[in-house]
């Protein structure tokens, strides 16, 4: 459910993960309007759905019509993942989890040699990464955002560990940085570019985007060329997805190779003009 939704690749993934299990089901889009969202989640199980995912706009809104919420929607006030639980509806932020996943899966062991992380952008994805990472135990997140008031209403929300520095301030902090991880929108397909020079950061230091089209991002390829270990965003949305997944159909599906190369070729595939 998102508005619009026509360029979402989660009905690929399910769809995958459906036909490698022999599962019978369907995973479909559905375009739904703010307005009309509390009354389509509301007939969700007459339409014959077991759950579903939401995206923008409508991840608060799907927090507030939950029954119940997992700790982790409540630390995001946002909820991706519904399912129907003991007859109620049940809502989960997975996109922290998702990102982590991704994480320990492409730089394993990141959590010994990770004391602080510097995240750039501090809107709803931003939200749940800080949440994963402080759970995970990170020592200290800094936030920074081109609105500042946003980066510190962010770090406050999770106290002493997490704090906010100015845009502006991102050459002092970035030597401290052992992972810097961009949740802004800068350097998306049709979005303006994130012009930070990472000149800066520690060698050793790993860099992470949740930006996945284009899937090496401008961020990432400077990272490459200055010796960074990277991490792309494509991982978070594949493994964002394996929760809800086991939780309508009852089985835990596998983020595989298989499936990274289906959605790198959708998103590379040329588009339509
Ligand atoms: N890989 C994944 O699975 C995954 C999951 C979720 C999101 N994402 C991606 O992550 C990005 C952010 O998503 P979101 O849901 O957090 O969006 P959001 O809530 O709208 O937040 C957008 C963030 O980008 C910043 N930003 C936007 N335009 C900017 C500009 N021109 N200059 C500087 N900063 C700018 C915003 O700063 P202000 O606060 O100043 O507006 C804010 O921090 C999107 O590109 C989305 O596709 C990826």
């Amino acid at each position: 459910m998102g508005h619009p939704v026509g360029h979402s690749r989660s009905p690929l993934i399910h769809g995958y993960w459906l036909r490698a299990l022999g599962l019978p089901g369907a995973y479909l889009r559905e375009d739904v309007t703010p307005a009309d969202f509390p009354a389509f989640v509301a007939a969700l199980r007459e339409r014959g759905y077991v759950g579903g995912n939401c995206t923008v706009p409508h991840k608060e809104a799907a927090f507030r019509l939950a029954d119940v919420t997992t700790d982790r929607a409540r630390a995001v006030g946002a909820v991706n993942t519904l399912w129907f639980e003991d007859g109620r509806l049940s809502g989960d932020n997975t996109d922290g989890i998702g990102f982590l996943a991704h994480l320990s899966a492409s730089q394993p062991g990141w959590e010994t040699v990770t004391g602080t992380v510097v995240i750039l952008g501090a809107g709803g994805a931003a939200r749940g990464i800080v949440a994963a990472l402080l759970a995970a135990g990170v020592d200290r997140v800094v936030i920074a955002n081109r609105t500042p008031g946003r980066a510190e209403d962010l770090a406050q929300l999770f106290g002493k560990r997490a704090s906010a520095c100015d845009w502006t301030a991102l050459p002092t902090v970035l030597p401290a940085a052992d992972l810097l991880i961009n949740t802004t929108s800068l350097g998306m397909q049709g979005q303006p570019p994130l012009d930070l020079d990472i000149a800066p950061l520690g060698r050793d230091a790993i860099v992470a985007d949740i930006v996945y089209v284009p899937l090496d991002t401008p961020l990432l390829a400077q990272a490459r060329r200055r010796g960074h270990r990277t991490t792309d965003g494509l991982g978070m949305l594949l493994h964002q997805a394996v929760p809800g997944f086991e939780r309508w159909f009852g089985r835990r599906p596998v983020v595989t190779q298989e499936l990274r190369d289906i959605i790198v070729r959708d998103i590379e595939r040329p588009k339509a003009p």
